[in-house]
Formats: structure tokens, C-alpha cells, sequence
């Protein structure tokens, strides 16, 4: 055996953890014998992969509307309870608007807000279903508080949150119907999977368009009612960990980067409208399981084992996960909180 060939056995035996220190006399060697080694990684040779932590064979679309599964209210502890609890925390006859409010995560904020004491309106792109949504809310509400004299006001309305116009048209709807609005969740958002070179640039500038410009655009329609009303509120922006890291294996970087984006909205607009009395905070979920999520763990079963893996808790978070922090962050209970972003992730963005 050559020198050399008993230079790169060696080599290769050893653990990886020995590039990362770019500047060792071991690292060097490496290299060289790498760039001599086509096919071998080393610095002339950035696409190999082997330093990459994400595979660019993972690819996943959002799904088609005539494709989507249904998500259901939560059943449970929405009743009357004797469990004393802040008063502050209350969300007693106020207005949530809630965008992406038909399915997952915002389906769920929008229950803790009507079991909180609020009148909700559901924003979504499928008015249909949010309609059905809405009945099932109410439905579950009176079935867990059948002595209760009040029943809480739940509509359904249309908008294509990346479209001015449509969002203007919605918020005359929402406010022709509840006169006014407090708060804002705004959960309309989606990700999807293409390694950055491949990336559709149609599809990425319609995520930018509906996880930022969405944000943006509901936010500051929001904010100029409440201006024009001289009244107090506050918004919760649903970011995502991946606004923090980099999610691995799937490569989401336009996502991330959206998400990065949502959590610095909200922090500028926060600063921008404090002189109003409106906050504006950010959520920042781990991986949780809606029924797309479980959709998507179905089809690609190797994901899941390798996301849980890498979550401290063990297991992914349920959307009811985020009914404390939504309801926290909105009520008064957080008055002097604004611009902040609370991570609910299991612990993922620790480690
Ligand atoms: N599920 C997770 O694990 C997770 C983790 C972190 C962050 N998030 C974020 O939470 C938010 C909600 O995600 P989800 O998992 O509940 O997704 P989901 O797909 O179940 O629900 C999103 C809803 O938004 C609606 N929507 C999409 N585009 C719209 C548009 N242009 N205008 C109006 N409505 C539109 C959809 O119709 C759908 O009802 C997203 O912003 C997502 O990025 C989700």
C-alpha cells in the first residue's frame, strides 16, 4: 500500500469531527488528498454532499386544496372548570381574527380563543371550509358548556392573504359582522421541500407571498382599524423554529428565510405601534402534528424517526400545545411583552 493510499484509509477511519477544525495540520492533509481524489470532498469540491446536512432528494409540495386533509376541533377542557387562573388571562368579549383559521394550528389558536371568551373570525383562502369549521367550534363549545346563557359568534371569510385587495374585502366582511377587531393570529403559511437550485421560482415567490406579504398586509389592516378606533390590541404572528435553524434534512431555505422574516416583523412593528398600545408578538412552533404533518410522516416515514430524533422531549408537539401561548400572548396577562418570540419546539432550538 502506497503512502498516500494509507493516508486517506486512515483518513477516512476517523471521525468526521476532524474537519471542523479548518486550520489543523490534519484537516490540510485531507484536503489535499481529497482535491486529488475526485468524487472525495474537500474545498474544491463543495457539492459532494458529504458535508451537507441536507439531502436535496427530499422534495414535498404543498398539497393540491382538492388533496388536503381535515383537521377537527380539540374536544376537551374547553368547558367550565373551578380551577382558579389570572383574570387577566381572560379574552372575554373581544374579536380574533384569525388567517389560515379553516385547518391545523390556527383551527386550534381560534378554539383557545373562543373558549378564552372571544367572538372569532375565521380567515381562509377555502371559505367553505372554514364555514364548516366555524358550525363545529360552536358546536363543540355548547356541547362542553350546555348551562351557558352566551354563545360565542364564529364566521368564516374569504381571503387570499398575499392579495391587498382580498384582504381589504375582508376585513369590510369581518367588520360587517363584528363591528370591531382586537386581536390577530395569523396562521396562514405554508412550507415546502426543494433543494435552493431546484426551487420553482413561481412556487417560492408564492410562499413569500403568503408568509410574508400575508403577514404584512393583515397586519398593518389590523392595525389601522384599531388606530382609527383609538383602540388598544394585539397580534400574534405564527413564525416557525425554522426562523431560528436550519431544519434538517429537508431543504427548506426560502421557508426558513420566510420565517426569519415573520419573527423581525413582528419585533419592527412592535416598536412601531407601541405609541398606539398595540403589541405585536411572535410564536415560534417546533415540529407540530396537524393532519398535514401526519400526512406528510405517512408518506415519508424516515422523516419523522430522524425530526424526533433531534427533539430534546422526544416527540412532536400537538397543535393544542400552542392554546396557552396563543391566549398568553393576546390577553392582558402580556401587557408589557411586545416584540417578543416565544419558542414552543420541545426544546429543539436548544441544543
Ligand atoms: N405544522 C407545523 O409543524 C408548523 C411548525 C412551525 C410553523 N408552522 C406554521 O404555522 C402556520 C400554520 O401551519 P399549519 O401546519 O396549520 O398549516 P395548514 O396547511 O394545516 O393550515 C394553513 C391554512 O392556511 C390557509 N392558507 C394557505 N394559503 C392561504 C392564503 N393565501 N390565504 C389565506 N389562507 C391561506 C390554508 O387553506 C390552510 O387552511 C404556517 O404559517 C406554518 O408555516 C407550522
Amino acid at each position: 500500500m502506497s503512502l498516500r493510499q494509507s493516508l486517506i484509509r486512515q483518513s477516512l477511519s476517523r471521525p468526521l469531527l476532524v474537519l471542523s477544525t479548518p486550520r489543523s495540520p490534519a484537516f490540510t492533509t485531507l484536503s489535499k488528498l481529497y482535491n486529488k481524489h475526485p468524487g472525495l470532498p474537500g474545498e474544491n469540491d463543495p457539492g459532494s454532499g458529504t458535508h451537507s446536512r441536507t439531502d436535496k432528494n427530499v422534495k414535498i409540495q404543498y398539497p393540491l386544496e382538492k388533496n388536503m386533509p381535515r383537521s377537527v376541533p380539540y374536544q376537551g377542557h374547553g368547558g367550565v372548570h373551578d380551577k382558579r387562573t389570572l383574570a387577566s388571562f381572560s379574552l372575554e368579549g373581544r374579536t380574533v381574527v384569525v388567517t389560515g383559521g379553516a385547518r391545523g394550528l390556527g383551527l386550534i389558536m381560534a378554539q383557545a380563543a373562543v373558549i378564552s371568551g372571544a367572538n372569532v373570525a375565521l380567515v381562509d383562502l377555502n371559505e367553505a371550509e372554514a364555514a364548516k369549521q366555524s358550525s363545529a367550534i360552536v358546536s363543540h363549545f355548547k356541547s362542553e358548556n350546555p348551562d351557558s346563557s352566551h354563545t360565542p359568534t364564529v364566521t368564516a371569510h374569504h381571503a387570499d392573504v398575499s392579495n391587498p385587495d382580498s384582504v381589504s374585502a375582508c376585513i369590510t366582511s369581518i367588520l360587517s359582522t363584528h363591528q370591531k377587531i382586537d386581536h390577530l393570529i395569523t396562521s396562514a403559511g405554508f412550507t415546502e421541500n426543494f433543494d435552493a437550485i431546484a426551487y420553482p421560482p413561481d412556487r417560492m415567490r408564492k410562499l413569500w407571498g403568503v408568509n410574508v406579504d400575508g403577514t404584512y398586509l393583515f397586519a398593518t389592516a389590523v392595525a389601522r382599524h384599531l388606530i382609527e378606533r383609538k383602540s388598544r390590541g394585539s397580534m400574534v404572528f405564527i413564525g416557525s423554529m425554522s426562523g431560528k435553524i436550519v431544519n434538517i434534512p429537508q431543504p427548506q431555505a426560502p421557508y426558513n428565510a420566510s420565517k426569519a422574516a415573520v419573527r423581525h416583523l413582528a419585533a419592527s412593528l412592535a416598536v412601531e405601534w407601541a405609541h398606539a398600545g398595540i403589541r405585536v408578538n411572535c410564536i415560534s412552533p417546533g415540529y407540530m402534528m396537524t393532519a398535514l404533518t401526519r400526512k406528510i410522516m405517512d408518506e415519508n416515514p424516515e422523516l419523522e424517526k430522524k425530526w424526533v430524533s433531534l427533539i430534546p422531549t422526544g416527540k412532536m408537539g400537538s397543535p393544542e400545545d400552542l392554546m396557552g401561548a396563543v391566549v398568553y400572548l393576546l390577553s392582558d396577562a402580556a401587557g408589557y411583552t411586545t416584540g417578543a418570540d416565544l419558542v414552543v419546539d420541545g426544546g429543539y432550538t436548544i441544543t
